[in-house]
């Protein structure tokens, strides 16, 4: 077996690894991209679906935005429901900024075709990838395909592989640190063929538990509850998802929640954890990999696209001039927006979704929303928040 020879070694086609490989191929580096589950499984994926405006920016500064200018839902505002009323936070009026609803398999198809047409390799369903010598100038990567073992000698690693990936594990131990909270809840999502109930977002806090009303198209609703952490699929028929969906989303006489076939279901765990530093030797850490938010504040794709935007201009730099100045901060500037957002995540978690056991927080989380609502101050910061901070 011959080794094939690259620059950078991506493993994970998600969103970190495929903006990646696209960025880098853009400045003329070459990558080669491993991901271990076939194509189809990756651009039917169902995930999150909100992009930050700076996310948008930059997969249209790559050529790869498209079809998102003609299919995504620009929303210049969020509603968040409580008490039985709605109160909008506006965008616009706060920020001059707005977010695209695009589902994440959308970006992923559009990576993809973009990738393969500019001759990129992505090598699916690669098995028993293993990241090796990354402590050395000389890293590989070994997998198998067909059951043939293969390899690859590359200069960097890029770990893209998600929170269950192989890279972060195959860090020495004593080299990084986890910090993580596992909250005692989950969500419960559905994706329907039901219009959706409302132009917006709507995040709604009530005595039975969150509820969110997002979507896809104008044809299709994207609904969430608050549920246990291990919920099991098999108490929740059809019938008891729309009635309490109905109740949790409630929202005066005029507005109702059209309901409509369900074409997907599955539950959620929610956890909020962070591994520093994110490289090691000639590895870096990127996305889910290294970090993973509650889905509350919309930010994983967000932020993994941050992470391989940095990683990106350093390898430029090193390609360009020899210079490993800005790969070495990589990490430092990657975790002071990866705390950012893990402190925005955590704080729209804990404000929305119903704690068991004590009085005192459902009362303490009505005036904060009751704040969030009334001071122009208060909305602002979670409109900045929400529609991303500027990328660095
Ligand atoms: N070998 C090769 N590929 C792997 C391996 C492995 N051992 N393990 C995982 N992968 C692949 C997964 O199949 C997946 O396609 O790596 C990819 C990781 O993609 P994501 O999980 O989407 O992670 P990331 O690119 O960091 O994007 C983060 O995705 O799931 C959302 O909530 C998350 O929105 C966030 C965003
Ligand atoms: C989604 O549409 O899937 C979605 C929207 C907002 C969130 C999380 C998920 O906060």
């Amino acid at each position: 077996m011959k080794p094939t020879r690259t620059q950078v070694g991506i493993v994970g086609a998600g969103p970190a690894g495929l903006v990646l490989s696209h960025l880098l191929h853009r400045e003329g580096i070459e990558s080669i991209v491993l991901e271990s589950k076939s194509r189809q499984y990756c651009e039917e994926r169902i995930r999150a679906g909100v992009l930050e405006w700076g996310t948008v920016d930059l997969l249209n500064q790559m050529g790869v935005g498209e079809r998102m200018k003609r299919e995504g839902l620009v929303h210049y505002g969020i509603e968040l429901r409580f008490a039985g009323r709605g109160h909008r936070i506006d965008f616009k009026d706060l920020t001059g900024r707005a977010i695209t609803v695009y589902g994440q398999h959308e970006v992923i198809k559009d990576l993809i075709q973009a990738r393969l047409a500019d001759q990129g390799q992505i090598v699916f369903e690669a098995e028993d990838v293993r990241v090796q010598a990354f402590d050395t100038p000389r890293p590989k990567i070994q997998y198998a395909l067909s059951g043939n073992v293969q390899e690859i000698h590359c200069d960097f690693i890029a770990g893209c592989d998600g929170f269950h990936g192989v890279c972060r594990p195959s860090i020495p131990s004593g080299i990084l640190t986890a910090y993580e909270r596992i909250y005692p809840f989950g969500w419960l999502g559905i994706l329907a063929e039901a219009a959706p109930s409302s132009e917006e977002l709507i995040y709604a806090y009530h005595e039975r538990g969150f509820a969110l009303h997002s979507m896809r198209s104008p044809k299709i609703t994207r609904l969430y509850l608050q549920c246990g952490p291990e919920e099991d699929l098999a108490n929740w028929p059809d019938a008891k998802i729309w009635s309490e969906l109905q109740r949790r989303l409630a929202g005066g006489k005029e507005w109702k929640l059209n309901e409509g076939p369900i074409l997907q279901k599955g539950v959620t765990g929610m956890r909020s954890f962070v591994v520093e530093p994110m490289q090691y030797g000639r590895m870096f850490l990127a996305g889910d990999a290294a970090h993973i938010v509650p889905p509350t504040g919309a930010k994983g794709l967000n932020l993994a696209v941050a992470d391989v935007r940095v990683l990106a201009r350093g390898l430029k730099e090193f390609y360009f001039s020899g210079s490993t100045a800005l790969l070495d901060r990589y990490s430092e500037i990657c975790l002071r927006r990866v705390w950012r957002v893990q402190r925005f995540s955590w704080w729209m978690t804990s404000l929305l979704h119903r704690h068991e056991g004590n009085p005192f927080d459902d009362r303490r989380q009505l005036a904060e929303l009751d704040y969030l609502t009334s001071s122009r101050a208060a909305s602002q910061s979670l409109a900045e928040n929400y529609v991303g901070l500027p990328l660095d």
